[in-house]
């Protein structure tokens, strides 16, 4: 309705509008016909009294002259009759004869256009003409009608005229409001009933108009494009960002303290000789779990491995973070080289590590290792203790370094809330009964309220092996398991990355990036890229995607010193021989492919074997044609979800693992098998070839993924499941309460 009053109130102002001018032009033209009219008719008056007026003339009575003139008045339109003699006479005129005319301004009268005269009388038409006498010059007749009536139709026309665009007016809006509704109501129905599918899908019923269809289909398109974007997939209604989970852990866990525990810190202090530095370690621990803690506050103990991370610390071993802006506190723990080299180069990463990838390197158990592993874990739980300020503290144990810790803080603090989450995967129970403690490692684990894995396939094996290995209750329809009176609940928490990325608020322009990529690495500027962005780690299948450079050169020579492929290889783990050796590969295979191509201008892998802080990885990773991720075996793969984030130009390809938890919730990009060499090599000539629109749509819907699962709901979720158990503890003690009394 009131869209039709929008339409009917300018309609009906128009209307006005025009109304006004027609009855200006009616006015006009009636004063001009009529005009003419009279014209005519004293043309006929002048003729008929010629002869006997002439004669009363030529006798000269002045008096016989006046009695003529009231006779011919007695035709009602003559208003008044005169003769002129001579233009310096004075006319000799009946009694009405308006004084503003004279005999000397008569000439004017005599021009078409000015018959009309506007006297204090009214409206006036003169007419005059020549009376034949014989004399010279012959007098003239002046002939006055009344032109009131004229006015009087005018008047009567206006009015009629007003009534009839009333009408119109009226009609007009009438008819376009029922018009408009009656078609406005078919239109959304149309346009309704092919939204929800039945116009296209069962034309035969659809009442929708036929010119309708193509606008609905589009609209159709776009809405779903736009759902699939926007809706939060997992239908909880719920945007995540930064305030969202300050609000929640304000309201659902009254906000009680965080403490973090994982072994590497997000800030590294380390001695140069230009003075200290900072140092962000490449890991996707730190780059989940930073933005979390900057949105929490609270405190994140961690082990200090910086050559000045002691320099940087209080009395308490605390340093606040982020540098410059702090947000929350880092409480850094020492360990001796000895339980560096047994808890975390030895038990985590030869024997925790392997015995979770599928990579093909063997697992190493050593029982010194374990020991250690179990000393640090202890030490940590020390430190959990001392920093926790409540009897009941939210606890966020990360990774696999820290399998006892869950129990240790269990057992010291058995209020407390602790979160559990394994960064990478689960192997299946055959695989995990290999490790000599695999009980102790499942019994410390199941001390934690809530588990994470990435995926329901390692939710599943993990609960396989607690159902295979220790005498626990499973409930697979909750996926809650009961071990030693308390419950732990194994959920499927996909970690990310913080949105939009913090790098991004000072990065370089998209084309600027990539220019600086080049003339770093001496390329031309419409040089090909691919970049790679790891820690020199075996499951991430470097080796692989370098093979798959070199199969595309075989297979694609067109690309020999067109393409490059830029890896970033951050050292890692070096005091391991599988990592020690793996690097020396990498380094040989890349060299060796390069001699392959003596001849090409640019080599076609550049091999940059250094830590890259976060800002130079967001360079590259703007700045190239295609990001491969080629893990044999990770839990998620931060990288992939980067690349996506870092390409707000939404073009860019990206290459991902099917072996990369990533790529569960990525498919839109070019999914990949890295053992498959020729698959791998057509993937980056696809990608290189790619059109631009369709670099956009992939990118787009990866893009929306990556911002509605943000890393604020992966802890965001977390908290909120927490404080569900929290909950239902509370209502459990106050039962037992009540049972007792
Ligand atoms: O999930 C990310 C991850 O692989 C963790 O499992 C690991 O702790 C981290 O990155 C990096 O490893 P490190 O701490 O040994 O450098």
């Amino acid at each position: 309705m009131r869209l039709s009053l929008r339409f009917v109130i300018p309609l009906l102002l128009a209307i006005a509008a025009f109304a006004y001018i027609a009855v200006l032009v009616a006015d006009t033209l009636m004063l001009r016909w009529f005009g003419r009219d009279l014209d005519i008719r004293s043309n006929l008056i002048a003729t008929t009294v010629q002869e006997p007026l002439s004669n009363i003339i030529v006798t000269g009575s002045i008096p016989r002259i006046t009695l003529y003139f009231n006779r011919m008045l007695l035709d009602e339109r003559l208003y008044a009759v005169g003769l002129c003699a001579d233009d310096n006479a004075t006319p000799v005129a009946t009694a009405q004869f308006p004084p503003e005319i004279k005999c000397s301004s008569l000439g004017k009268f005599s021009d078409d256009d000015e018959h009309v005269l506007r006297s204090p009388r009214g409206v006036l038409h003169i007419s005059v003409r020549p009376i034949e006498t014989g004399a010279t010059p012959d007098p003239r007749l002046v002939l006055v009608h009344d032109m009131s009536f004229v006015e009087r139709r005018s008047e009567e026309t206006r009015r009629y005229l007003f009534y009839f665009f009333i009408a119109l007016g009226a009609s007009i809006a009438l008819i376009t409001v029922v018009i408009a509704q009656l078609s406005w109501r078919g239109w959304v129905q149309g346009l309704r009933s092919l939204l929800r599918g039945e116009g296209i899908l069962r034309p035969a019923r659809s009442t929708t108009a036929p010119e309708l269809q193509p606008i609905a289909r589009d609209l159709k398109d776009l809405i779903l494009d736009l759902e699939r974007q926007y809706r939060p997939l997992d239908g909880s209604q719920r945007i995540w960002d930064q305030e969202a989970l300050r609000a929640t852990l304000r309201s659902e866990l009254h906000g009680n303290d965080v403490i973090a525990v994982s072994n590497r810190e997000p800030y590294i202090h380390v001695q140069t000789p230009e003075g200290i530095k900072l140092q962000h370690p490449a890991s996707g621990l730190v780059t989940a779990l930073e933005p979390v803690m900057r949105a929490c506050s609270g405190i994140w103990i961690a082990h200090g491995s910086g050559s000045a991370d002691r320099d940087t610390v209080d009395r308490h071993d605390r340093v606040a973070v982020p540098p410059g802006h702090p947000l929350y506190q880092v409480r850094r723990l020492w360990l001796t080289a000895e339980e560096e080299r047994r808890y975390y180069g030895g038990f985590a990463n030869e024997g925790l590590w392997p015995l979770c990838h599928n990579a093909h390197v063997r697992p190493t158990f050593r029982s010194a290792d374990y020991e250690t592993y179990r000393a640090v874990n202890a030490k940590f739980a020390d430190a959990v203790v001392e920093e926790a300020n409540t009897k009941d503290p939210v606890v966020l144990v990360q990774d696999y370094h820290f399998a006892l810790l869950p129990r240790m803080i269990r057992d010291r603090l058995p209020d407390a809330t602790i979160i559990t989450f394994w960064h990478i995967p689960w192997p299946n129970p055959e695989a995990f009964a290999i490790c000599p403690w695999r009980t102790e490692l499942l019994d410390g684990m199941l001390g934690s309220s809530i588990l994470g894995f990435h995926t329901q396939f390692h939710c599943n094996n993990f609960v396989d092996t607690v159902d295979r290995l220790i005498e626990a209750r499973v409930d697979r329809e909750s996926f809650n398991v009961t071990y030693r009176g308390g419950t732990t609940a194994v959920h499927r928490y996909p970690i990310s990355i913080e949105w939009p990325p913090v790098q991004l608020a000072t990065a370089k322009s998209v084309p600027d990036a990539k220019r600086a990529i080049r003339e770093r690495l001496d390329l031309p500027l419409d040089h090909r890229l691919g970049v790679g962005i790891d820690r020199l780690d075996y499951t991430k299948g470097v080796l692989e995607r370098m093979n798959a450079v070199a199969r595309l050169m075989e297979l694609e020579p067109r690309w020999i010193g067109r393409f490059s492929f830029v890896q970033i290889a951050a050292p890692t783990r070096s005091t391991i021989d599988d990592y020690r050796d793996y690097a020396g590969r990498v380094r040989s295979l890349a060299a060796e492919i390069n001699e392959r191509y003596p001849d090409a201008k640019f080599p076609p892998i550049i091999l940059l074997n250094e830590h890259h802080e976060p800002d130079l990885v967001y360079e590259y990773l703007r700045g190239c044609d295609v990001c491969v991720v080629s893990s044999l075996h990770d839990g998620m793969n931060l990288v992939a979800k980067e690349f996506v984030a870092a390409r707000d130009d939404e073009q860019g390809v990206l290459i991902l693992s099917q072996f990369a938890g990533a790529s569960r919730e990525l498919p839109e990009a070019l999914v990949v098998n890295p053992y498959d060499a020729d698959q791998c090599a057509a993937a980056l000539q696809i990608a290189l070839t790619m059109p631009e629109n369709e670099q956009r749509d992939r990118m787009r819907f990866m893009r929306g993924v990556v911002r509605e699962f943000n890393v604020y709901r992966w802890a965001g979720r977390m908290l909120l499941d927490a404080a569900v158990l929290r909950q239902r503890e509370r209502f459990r003690a106050t039962e037992s309460l009540a049972t007792h009394v």
